[in-house]
């Protein structure tokens, strides 16, 4: 079993949408039951709520259906998944400050260090911006999903 958890800082946007992108690439290739794919936020602000309904709209005209309920991370995701995936640097600071091992911290990666076609260091936050960052998102974390789904399999 290869397990996945998505983290961005609210859980609402970015990190279901890479959930929910990587789920469909991996029922598409078949390969679904050979998969644990989860996401997570830094902050419990959000904790219960849908994801945002701007990034749940966008999501909706590409193909994807967003049904994630928003929770923080738990110091046992670390022991129960193999990638603890992040967004951009912030993330990644948290996420290496809240790891309870260094084997725990080995397990945190970028999100865009599997990008294959777009050259870029952080998924930006969408959250207090327009459409366009939504739609950006989404092409950024396609690329990205891809990429790991080739590094997986
Ligand atoms: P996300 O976006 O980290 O991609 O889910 C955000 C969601 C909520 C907040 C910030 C970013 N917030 O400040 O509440």
């Amino acid at each position: 079993m290869k397990r996945i958890l998505f983290i961005c800082l609210g859980n609402i946007c970015r990190s279901p949408m890479a959930e929910a992108i990587m789920r469909k690439l991996v029922k598409e290739k078949g390969v679904a039951e050979e998969y644990e794919i989860d996401s997570a936020g830094l902050i419990g602000y959000h904790e219960g709520e849908g994801s945002d309904p701007r990034m749940k709209s966008h999501a909706y005209r590409r193909g994807y259906l967003l049904n994630h309920i928003s929770r923080p991370i738990r110091e046992t995701d670390f022991d129960e998944f193999d990638h603890i995936i992040c967004m951009d640097d912030s993330n990644w600071e948290r996420l290496h400050r809240l790891a309870p091992t260094l084997e725990a911290a080995e397990k945190i990666e970028r999100m865009t260090d599997y990008c294959r076609s777009h050259v870029i260091d952080h998924v930006p936050d969408p959250y207090y911006g327009g459409a366009q960052g939504f739609e950006n998102v989404i092409d950024i974390l396609e690329d990205a999903c891809q990429g790991l789904l080739e590094s997986l399999e």
